[in-house]
């Protein structure tokens, strides 16, 4: 019996961005020894292909527009399974901290007096790096990294500080960013980010169907344009992530600030 995960416990666990190699050895022996996994919908087949059989498997996964189920239907879940005496696996995407409402979680759970852990997992901005050959960061020019999300809620403006997200020598990884590129891009433009500045469309990062489109700030709507709801995809911006031999890059020549933008 694993000390670290006694009956009755649960630990929230990084599923990294979906290739199984990303995993961390820990994810992967807590999966291995866990009664029960609760799964978010980006987690992968391939990832899911590790749990052994009997394990019992539970999609709660939330797409943007496609909520399967509740947080608090969810909090009601694992609390349920864990005081049933289950070793409970909490299987999230990328890393549990980042964007992934573990706090309402561990809140929820603590409370009922059932221990939490966390196992932490690559976030898809280190993954889309990698993929692209690029560093987040770069000495002299990009001495911050921002992590954001832009996802809003239903028919409420991004309500995001764009004087401090548009300083030249940050690093933006903007995740759920897809459907709002085009504000994003005009938004930063108008609070002073240059229109020219590096960015990176990275679509279902370490996964089969990976796609990596490079361009510049005042082009960002468009190389969006064709990237499906249904994939996962995050937004690099800034210098760091320009490709290093530069004179190579292919940039759209068309920008996109209508409006007074
Ligand atoms: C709720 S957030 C969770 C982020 C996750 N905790 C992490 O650390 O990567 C979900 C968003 O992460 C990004 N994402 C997650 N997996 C991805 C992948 N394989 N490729 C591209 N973007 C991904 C997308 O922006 C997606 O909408």
């Amino acid at each position: 019996m694993p000390h670290d995960f006694p009956p009755g416990s649960v630990w929230l666990v990084g599923a990294g961005p979906g290739d199984p190699d990303l995993l961390t050895r820990k994810a992967e022996r807590l999966l291995a020894d866990a009664d029960m996994v609760f799964y978010d919908a980006l987690v992968g087949p391939a990832i899911l292909a590790l749990v052994p059989r009997g394990t019992e498997l539970v999609a709660v996964g939330k797409r943007s527009g496609r909520h399967s189920k509740d947080q608090g239907s969810i909090n009601d879940l694992l609390a349920a399974a864990a005081l049933g005496g289950k070793r409970v696996v909490r299987l999230k995407g990328g890393d549990p901290s980042i964007f992934g409402r573990s706090t309402e979680e561990i809140a929820h759970l603590t409370t009922r007096g059932i221990a939490v852990q966390i196992c932490p997992g690559v976030t898809t901005a280190s993954a889309a790096a990698a993929s692209a050959g690029a560093s987040l960061t770069l000495r002299g020019l990009a001495r911050k990294l921002t992590f954001v999300t832009a996802h809003a809620r239903a028919g409420e403006a991004l309500d995001l500080d764009w004087v401090a997200l548009a300083t030249a020598d940050a690093t933006l990884a903007i995740y759920m960013g897809r459907a709002a590129a085009a504000e994003i891009a005009c938004q930063l433009i108008a609070a002073g980010r240059a229109p020219d500045t590096p960015v990176m469309v990275a679509v279902n990062v370490s996964l089969p169907a990976e796609r990596i489109v490079r361009g510049r700030l005042s082009a960002l709507a468009f190389l969006v344009e064709t990237i499906s709801d249904s994939d996962p995809s995050l937004l690099l911006i800034g210098e760091a992530i320009a490709p290093v031999e530069r004179g190579r890059v292919a940039v759209p020549a068309r920008t996109v600030c209508e409006g007074g933008n």
